[in-house]
């Protein structure tokens, strides 16, 4: 980016502008590997019309310019790869309104996801998606990656509770993409083009989000397992049951050690002949329904080699093991220079995914740690560098990468679940899609943003 353009915008807008070393490194990166990409100027507007006016002229002068959330996420959608402009939306930290009578908040999208939660549950309302970075990330990101999380599996993920965005082009005109209505055939549906699209076909500056009654009861349970592949089957045949639960978590047995070794004075133990634990929620609003609910989840489970099922018996009990469960990924990230895929298929073939994934990792000769949703049939799957040699890790395990994709989707799924392609996984888009659906998605880009300068060589190159 030409000096010329940085005096642009410290001068035009000294207020929302910073180019220290110290800032330009901070805005850089995401929790994404280990990836940097500082940008040349970042700035932070508080309104859309300073968006509208800083895109026209990047639009103008082909600036790339990269929206960033919160930065907590894990395929690296934020990284400005080219330089250019950052805008951090940070400053769009506002809820707006709470619609009581219509079940609906419309909020800015810098504000923290466990922050609107809250605020709508003073209220007796819910908004369920909740990623584990739910303390730190915001509402705006999570559209843009259309995070999950584990609620998902009862509540659906961030698409299903988006009613309409006010969004600001690449060329600087500001639309709304929809209504705030719970039913909408009127053409084209821009709200959902516009969830998941990863900050590349413009930036969301308003939110109308649903809402739903906050359910007011809770059971919490924890099942370990002798065979990691027996819990996953287990996943299927709660729900063939009847029971949807609230959270069903899966965590391999490094992911709950690690996890449990770096949370200090923690009440709990698992022992290491256990394979895997599933966490397993159920929600309403009838407690005797609930324990109802766990009685059939317990007569699943015990069809399987299981040890002793912990109850969680009180609320500070079921916090710890939703913390747990929470920071398997930040403890996995401190254990050792990883790779995370967020590979999802139909729940049924969880078993087969997993066991597919050891068997790869055997053939090439890493190791996996996987836990994730395992109710969406979500696997995360970590790839620990541990010893492997560099030459290895660089060259042997894209290839690994690419088998592990293969058999996700002939199992019937896809490469990201949650975590959005970004940068890290673009080159495995044709496992996915043929070439005639990413054209597609090609020239819907080029149709938004004919230039190409927001968030560039993201989702594809
Ligand atoms: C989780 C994040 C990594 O499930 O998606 O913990
Ligand atoms: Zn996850």
């Amino acid at each position: 980016m030409e000096q010329q353009h940085i005096d642009h915008f410290t001068s035009s807008f000294p207020e929302i502008s910073y180019t220290t070393e110290e800032i330009l490194q901070e805005y850089g990166h995401d929790e994404t590997e280990d990836l940097s990409y500082p940008p040349h100027i970042v700035l932070k507007p508080s309104t859309p019309q300073e968006i509208s006016n800083i895109l026209k002229y990047c639009n103008q002068h082909g600036i790339p310019v990269t929206p960033a959330g919160a930065r907590s996420g894990l395929s690296g959608g934020m990284l400005p790869i080219n330089g250019g402009v950052l805008i951090s939306m940070e400053r769009f930290n506002n809820i707006l309104e709470i619609d009581e009578n219509n079940h609906q908040v419309t909020t800015e999208p810098g504000v923290i996801t466990e922050v609107l939660q809250n605020t709508v549950k003073e209220k007796g309302l819910f908004y369920p998606p909740d990623p584990a970075s739910k303390g730190s990330c915001f509402i705006g990101g999570n559209i843009s990656e259309n995070s999950g999380g584990p609620k998902a599996v009862k509540y659906g993920v961030t698409a299903d509770y988006v009613l309409n965005l006010e969004v600001v082009l690449p060329n600087g005109e500001i639309i709304w993409t929809g209504a705030n209505v719970l039913k909408n055939a009127t053409g084209y549906n821009l709200t959902q083009l516009i969830v998941g699209s990863e900050g590349t076909l413009g930036i969301v500056t308003k939110i109308v989000l649903k809402l739903i009654p906050h359910p007011t009861k809770d059971l919490l349970m924890l099942v370990p397992f002798m065979k990691a592949e027996e819990a996953c089957k287990a996943v299927a045949a709660i729900f063939k049951k009847g029971i949807t639960p609230s959270g069903l978590e899966f965590m391999e047995r490094d992911a709950i050690q690690w996890t449990i070794d770096k949370i200090p004075n923690i009440q709990l133990n698992v022992d290491d002949k256990y394979a895997a634990h599933l966490l397993i929620e159920v929600d309403g609003f009838d407690e005797e329904k609930l324990m109802q609910e766990c009685e059939k989840i317990s007569e699943v489970v015990d069809d399987f080699e299981i040890g002793e099922i912990l109850f969680a018996d009180s609320k500070a009990q079921k916090d710890k093991l939703w913390e747990v469960r929470r920071k398997v990924g930040e403890a996995v990230k401190a254990h050792s220079i990883y790779k995370e895929e967020d590979t999802v298929v139909p729940r049924y073939e969880l078993p087969k995914l997993l066991k597919g994934v050891k068997s790869i990792e055997q053939k090439y000769g890493f190791k996996s740690v996987c836990y994730g949703h395992a109710g969406d049939g979500n696997l995360h799957v970590n790839i620990i560098k541990g010893e492997l040699s560099d030459q290895q890790w660089n060259e042997e395990l894209p290839k690994a990468i690419r088998e592990i994709f293969e058999l996700t989707v002939s199992l019937g799924g896809t490469i990201s679940g949650e975590h959005g392609i970004g940068l890290v996984q673009k080159d495995y888009m044709d496992i996915p899609f043929t070439k005639m659906s990413l054209d597609l998605m090609k020239q819907i880009k080029a149709v938004f943003d004919p230039k190409g300068i927001l968030n560039p060589g993201k989702i594809f190159n």
